[in-house]
Parts: structure tokens; sequence; C-alpha cells
């Protein structure tokens, strides 16, 4: 990365101490009767950077759309009006799409393909960008076990090492080499830190987080984006354990900037530094401006407290013009990284949208995990199909929530999607317009009945926790009444986090998990149920028999006790009135082929520590066989769990995985190689360490595989 440090010092020579502070100051987008006063600000170089989007939950309220001209007339006063002349920055939450949209990021996730998510990133920066936008808050990395939490749909799920290859992915698609160039994007790496561990799954509420948990369970994906050349991080509303990360040095500075060597930005998330008043650690707004930024926040997003208060507190000698210059320092290299000083313009291109589109119908299809199967399908098109379920005229909630700029018009829905592909007859039910009465009646005239179930996208996203992760009673009713008619059923769930799965998967013949998958999941549903395509997601959370066994995670540590093993098949004795085994574990997923295994071999099994700190490792190999009657992808897995370790490890953790096509009577030979990076873990202080001694490796198709082999360090 080119180094500006010159310019950067040149620039900062001529600034007043307003205009510096004007570069720390984001503002949302103003409303036509406040443009004028808007611009008057942006002469005045109070602008630093604009959030395109209005109100705290701007994800979840619809936006007006996009003005290139407005934003292009903004940039002009400040690059020819300002005093400084320093561009501004614009950001946009395009977290999983824009014209086009992709599945929500924890359906993407489960398409374990880096490659995949790093494409269709590349393809949502291409749009946004061709839209003014130059910065996007994404990836949200919050790591989380519980799915009530509404902004689950928004991140990577329950592991770490799974949450750092899509940060990896995403800062890739979105920066790509250089963020500069024609059709990329800066990437943001949110909500730094903890969020996702908000008590009850209820958003904004606090969280209890130890050193050791946040060091191994939530840091990891941070460090991944930071390691890919991620830019800027938006620091998280809540407090770790009574300490808001807002006003939190050693989160913001100490483990951020000095552990982790991150050297672009920190934005606050809305309103969050005047929410500290409220967090009950600042006294009144000069506090929390003093607070955050002697913290390491760089960026004030839209309270305007910097703005407001940063000139009397350095004459108050509360905030030293050198912690000013510091900040206005990392905005300015990121402006510059961007290539704003270059092209602050944007200049509108011709885009690609139908590729875009088969872009997402392939992601959108990877995306989808295959729960159960007893064979039933594929479907045969010939064959008549009851589609039957409140979701198969739905348009907006495939979509998902965060969603600003794609259009549910042009979004297709199931019924069009399986219409188009089959060669029978189509008896389609919704339960709004008829009953289930004759929704059941199609169930048994029909050689095989699709139920398209699931949540609406409003009981997700920001703000929108929900105390019940079952499907509606009615869904549950139409489940079990076409099963009654005795012919196959075959659901398909748009959800956007894992549904409490007893009542449901039991009373089907086959499962798809679609998600809230995108403008082209209709299509892509139907490409799977014809057999067009051959499922390949993996599951990148738990899902619960019942919503009160949350949180339930694969990568837990040994109790020691008889509760012991309950993430397996074992019962356990963890509750008197219920067995809290995972419905569906962690990577779990399925195919239309079959794949056969073979043990795993390791070369080396033993080495020296000092041979893993200098760069070697151990080669695992495994053949997987595609024994089945189709051409598929399988995503192989990779646990360790480290047998004798001076702090209790989990009883698995992933550690790695590849997804290979493997053609029908062919076989793969899959390697892996476990080293220095793989084999260690942090402490409470932040110290990675790797300690000699035993550790079981299991490869294998998800977390519950017993295909095991030992390898040893030797100390
Ligand atoms: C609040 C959300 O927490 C954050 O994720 C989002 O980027 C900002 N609002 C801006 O809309």
């Amino acid at each position: 990365m080119q180094n500006f440090e010159k310019q950067i010092d040149e620039i900062l020579a001529k600034l007043t101490l307003r205009e510096k502070i004007g570069q720390l100051n984001q503002q949302e987008t103003p409303v036509a009767a406040n443009a004028e006063a808007f611009k008057e600000q942006v002469r005045k170089g109070e602008i630093g950077s604009i959030l395109m989007s209005v109100g705290a939950t701007a994800g979840n309220d619809a936006q007006g759309t996009i003005s290139v001209d407005f934003y292009n007339e903004l940039q002009k006063i400040a690059v020819e009006e300002s005093p400084s002349g320093i561009p501004i920055l614009f950001g946009r939450d395009v977290i999983h799409g824009h014209k086009t949209v992709f599945p929500i990021p924890l359906a993407m996730t489960a398409s374990f393909n880096e490659e995949l998510v790093s494409k269709s990133y590349s393809d949502i920066a291409k749009e946004a960008s061709n839209d003014s936008v130059h910065w996007t808050f994404t990836p949200m990395l919050d790591r989380s076990v519980d799915p009530r939490w509404g902004r689950i749909i928004e991140g990577p799920g329950e592991d770490p090492y799974l949450g750092s290859a899509v940060a990896r992915a995403v800062v890739k698609g979105l920066q790509g080499e250089n963020p500069s160039e024609d059709g990329k994007m800066l990437a943001c790496a949110k909500h730094y830190i903890g969020y996702g561990a908000s008590e009850s799954g209820i958003d904004y509420h606090r969280t209890e987080i130890s050193d050791y948990t946040l060091n191994n369970y939530y840091l990891p994906a941070f460090k991944s984006a930071i390691d890919a050349g991620c830019m800027t991080v938006m620091s998280s509303f809540n407090d770790v354990s009574g300490q808001p990360v807002t006003s939190s040095k050693p989160y913001l500075t100490e483990i951020l900037r000095d552990r982790l060597n991150f050297n672009g930005f920190v934005v606050s998330d809305y309103d969050a530094v005047a929410q500290l008043i409220r967090q009950g650690v600042a006294g009144n707004d000069a506090d929390c401006a003093k607070m955050s930024i002697n913290a390491g926040l760089d960026m004030d997003m839209h309270d305007k407290l910097y703005l407001d208060n940063l000139e009397n507190l350095v004459k108050e000698g509360k905030v030293t013009v050198d912690t000013i210059d510091e900040a206005v320092r990392r905005v300015l290299r990121v402006k510059f990284i961007k290539g704003l000083f270059d092209n602050p313009y944007c200049d509108k291109k011709e885009i690609d949208i139908e590729k875009h589109r088969a872009d997402a119908r392939e992601m959108a299809a990877e995306s989808a995990v295959l729960l159960k199967n007893n064979g039933v399908l594929p479907i045969d098109k010939s064959e008549s199909v009851a589609l039957l379920g409140p979701f198969i005229y739905e348009r907006r909630t495939l979509l998902g929530s965060w969603m600003l700029d794609g259009s549910a018009e042009e979004t297709p829905n199931i019924y069009e999607a399986i219409k188009a592909k089959s060669k029978g007859s189509i008896e389609a039910v919704n339960g709004v317009d008829l009953s289930w009465d004759s929704a059941v009646k199609w169930a048994n005239l029909c050689d095989v009945t699709v139920l398209c179930l699931g949540e609406s996208w409003t009981s997700t996203g920001e703000h929108r926790a929900v105390s019940n992760i079952s499907l509606s009673s009615d869904q549950l009713d139409l489940i079990k009444r076409a099963r009654a008619a005795g012919k196959k059923v075959v659901g398909v769930l748009f959800c956007g986090r894992p549904v409490e799965m007893e009542g449901v998967a039991d009373n089907l013949d086959a499962l798809i998990y679609a998600w809230h998958g995108g403008s082209e999941v209709a299509n892509a549903v139907a490409d799977i149920i014809y057999g067009d395509t051959v499922p390949s997601g993996k599951l990148p959370m738990t899902i619960p028999r019942k919503a009160t066994h949350i949180p339930i995670y694969y990568n837990i540590t040994s109790s020691g006790r008889p509760v012991n093993n309950y993430y397996g098949e074992n019962a356990g004795e963890c509750y008197v009135d219920s067995i809290p085994t995972p419905y569906y574990p962690f990577g779990y997923g399925l195919s239309y082929t079959e794949f056969k295994y073979s043990d795993i071999e390791c070369k080396n099994s033993e080495l020296p520590l000092d041979d893993i700190k200098n760069g070697k490792g151990f080669t695992l190999c495994v053949d997987v066989e595609n024994i089945g009657k189709f051409d598929g992808k399988e995503v192989v897995e990779l646990y360790i769990h480290d047998n004798l370790a001076s702090m209790m490890r989990p009883i698995k953790e992933l550690k790695g995985f590849k997804k290979v096509l493997i053609k029908k009577g062919e076989t793969a030979k899959v390697e892996f190689s476990l080293g220095y990076n793989e084999l260690g873990f942090y402490l409470a202080n932040g110290d990675y360490v790797v300690e000699p001694g035993e550790f079981t490796v299991y490869i294998g198709e998800n977390s519950l595989t017993e295909r095991k082999i030992t390898i040893k360090i030797k100390g």
C-alpha cells in the first residue's frame, strides 16, 4: 500500500482546529428542508463524512434512493469551496447487496465458499460505488450463539474460524487489491467488540465476556479483517463487562491498535458517543466527546458531539491537539487509500446486472442447506405440486433486512420460480386468500407438497429481537396437516435465524433451509428442488430442538461432569425434561449425492514445538469419493481438540475447511495443514501460545464427525 504520510503532514499543517474536527464528524444526508444549511457546513469544512441514510436503525427503515447528482454536488462544494478542499467520504449500509441483493450474511457464511463470498461482494462494490458509495459498514463480524438476537442475520454465526474466513473474503471482495480502483469500496469491520453477546439476545443489552473468551471467540474475525487490509472499524454500542466500548482505551487502542496493528480509523456507531450518558459513565456531552476521543475513537457518527465540544476541550487542556491530529491523520490516510484526492466524484458506468443476478442465484444456491431428504428430492418436473404456505407469493421477505436499495418487485417469488420449471400442474394456496382446508385438499391430490414457510424480514435486523424462535402456530399446523395427507412433503424455510426444529423436520420428508436468500433465492430453490443444482451449504450455527436449549453451540469446553458431550449424540443429563442434543449440528448439510471418506492420513504425526514455531506443520489428508448419482460439492471440515492444555479448550474447534467439487464416481484427495496459527490459543492477557502435547484431529462432513487421528507436538 502506498505511503501518504508526507501529503497528510502537509494537509495537517494547514488545517485550523475547527477544520480538523470537521474531518472527525459524520452526519447523515440532510432532508430537503435542511439541504442549504448542510451545504454551508460542507463549505466550512465541518463534514468529514456523510452517512447516506437516515435514522438510527436505517437498515430496517425504507430509505430514499440515492441521488448521485446531489452527492456530487456536495463533493464539489467540499473540494472547490471549503478552505481545505478535502473530499467527503460517503458511507452507507450496503450489507448484503445493493440493487442486486445477495443472501443475508449468515446465509452466505453457510456456503463455506470464500471465493464465492468474495465474488458476491465484488459485485456489490461495483453496484454501490456506481451510486457514490465509497465505504460500506460491512462485514459485521459479531460472533453470536443466540438466535433470538435480530442481528444474527448479519453475522457469521457461532464459529471464530469460519467468521475469520468470511471476514477475509468480504474485505477482499469489497476492496480488491486496492480500494482506490474503480468499482471498489472500503470495508468496515463491525461491531467491535462483543455486540453479539448481548444478554438474552436483546439488542443493545449488556454483555459479560471474560478476556480469555474475548480473545479466543470474539477477536479472531476482527484480526482476520484487519490482516486482510480492512481500513475502518466501527465500535459497538455495548459495554463489555461494564466498560462501554465507545470510551474504552483498552479495547480501542491497546487491543485494536497495539495488539492487532490496526492503522485505519474507528467510527462510532450511531449516536453511541452521546449514549455514554445513558450508559452512566459520562455526565454531559463534553465528557462523552472527551472520553471517546481519548480512548481512540476517531470519527463520531451522527450526534455531532465532537463538532460541538472538541474545540473547547482542547482549549481547556482536556484533549490534546496531538490526539486530534492523530485521529485526523487516520481519517485522511483512509481517504488517500480510497483515492478520493485523485477522483472525488462518482462517474456513473454501465453495470452488468444480469451477471450479478446470475452470481446472486449461484450464491443463494450454495447458501441453501439441505437438512433432510428421505429420497424425495429432487422431484421430477412432470410431478404435480401443491405449493402451500404463507411465503409462496412473498417477495420482500426473501430480500431480508438491512436491504436499502434492492427491489421487491424485481424479486421472483417461489410460485413464479417453480412454475417456470415445472412441466406438471401447480396448485398454490398461501393461507391468506384461501384457508388451510383448501391447502390440505391439494396436498391430498398432488404428487408432492412443497411448503414455503419461515419468518418475516420484519422480525430480523437491528432492534428486532424475538423471544420465540419457533415457526408460527399456523405454520406448524399446516405442516402436520400436510403430513397427514400421506404424500411427499418438502419444506422450504425462508428464515433469518435458526428456528426451533422440533415439530418441523420430524414431519417433513425433505427440508431446504433457504434463509432470506436475496433477489434470486426463489430461482435458486427451484433449481435445487428440480435437481438442476445440487445443494452444498452447511450450517454456520447449530439448529436447536427447542428454543429453551439456547445458547447451544458446538465449540464448548468439556464440563468434566455428566452433562459433558450433550452436543454429540449423547443425551447427557442436562435437563430432566428434554434432550438438548442439537437437532442439526454446526457444519451439517446434505447433498443429493453421497460422499465416502477414507481414514485420515498423516505423514508426520509428531513434530517438535520448535519446528512448529519455525513454520513447519502437520499435513493431513483424506480421500473423499463421490459414490452417489450426482456431481456435487462437499465441504470437508477439519476440527481439532487440544487434549491437554493449560486452559480448558473446546471439545472441537474448526481449523480448516475446503469446498470441493467431486464428480460422480470420482475421488478427491483433500489436504490440510495444521501449524502454528491453527494449533494455539490466546491466554487472557492476549499472548498466543502453542503448547506441546497431543491433539485429536477430526476430518469429516460436520462437527459431529468421529473420524479422527492423533498428532503430537513434542516439547
Ligand atoms: C446502527 C447499526 O448498529 C450499524 O450497524 C449501522 O452501520 C449504523 N447504525 C449506520 O446505519
